[in-house]
């Protein structure tokens, strides 16, 4: 058998076992088990063979990042540190801009600082992060190596609420500025409000309806579509209250990781 006819055998018994209610995480598999620690995948994932985003980072264009010459990841740091644009500048303790690779297969985005984070100034720090920090690791990524973690809002809403659409418009420049530097392969969402925000969608929906496909990254309502595949899966937290979530989070794991593995194999 070739290598393509395996690969055809594999994506048809992986999608065999999904249509089957079987799902990708068997008994026994978690995300405190962390498959292979060179990023492949235990049970034989290919690469999904979606067409939807091209996934070539050298053609983004610059409306749909912010891309200055001379923008440093430093430079945005300390532009998000002084920044007093919404009323999460002045309520803060520290912002929090955001951490990782400087050339990051996949940028996680999540909603916003909280307690633990607006505390260190460090993004996904408290049992959240510990969880998406497991996860990450399941497909063979991690955080000072391979991705880069951000939010949506980069200072603390006050009691966890979650930040207003004003606020998001607000810290959307930013992130603009990031993905324009960092030209992420994929970008990750987690949860229902990063995923929104990054989609531009005038209505918020439901993480449900959003998970489990790609995207393309799309800064703002009015804003041109980016060739960076970007897709959405449940927020950490999420799974933390909710286990029965955890085997969506790792089907759409994994299709993130057979995206990466086709984009850029060698990288990975
Ligand atoms: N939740 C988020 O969405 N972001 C963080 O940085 C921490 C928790």
């Amino acid at each position: 058998m070739t290598l393509e006819q395996k690969k055809s055998l594999a994506l048809f018994l992986d999608r065999a076992a999904a249509l089957l209610g079987d799902g990708y995480l068997r008994p026994g598999e978690s995300f405190d088990e962390p498959d292979a620690a060179d990023g492949t995948v235990a049970d034989g994932t290919v690469a999904d063979g979606d067409t939807t985003g091209a996934g070539n980072t050298d053609d983004i264009t610059a409306a749909a990042v912010d891309t200055a010459a001379g923008d440093t990841m430093e430079g945005i740091a300390a532009d998000i540190r002084s920044c007093r644009a919404c009323p999460l500048g002045t309520g803060k303790t520290y912002a929090v801009p955001g951490e990782g690779a400087d050339d990051p297969l996949v940028l996680v985005l999540g909603e916003g600082p909280g307690q633990d984070e607006d505390r260190t100034g460090r993004p996904f720090v408290g049992r959240a992060g510990q969880l998406l920090d497991r996860m990450l690791a399941s497909i063979g990524l991690r955080r000072e190596e391979n991705c880069f973690i951000a939010n949506v809002v980069k200072c603390r809403p006050p009691e966890n609420r979650d930040p207003e659409p004003t606020e998001i418009a607000a810290c959307a420049p930013f992130l603009r500025r990031q993905i324009g530097r960092l030209k992420p392969r994929i970008i990750l969402c987690v949860g229902r409000i990063a995923a929104n925000a990054a989609l531009g969608n005038a209505e918020m929906q439901s993480i449900g309806s959003l998970r489990g496909r790609f995207y393309p990254y799309r800064a703002g309502p009015e804003g041109p579509e980016s060739p960076v595949p970007l897709i959405a899966t449940y927020h950490p937290s999420a799974l933390l209250r909710n286990e029965d979530l955890k085997r969506p989070a790792w089907e759409d794991l994994k299709l993130l990781r057979s995206r990466l593995d086709a984009l850029n194999p060698r990288r990975s």
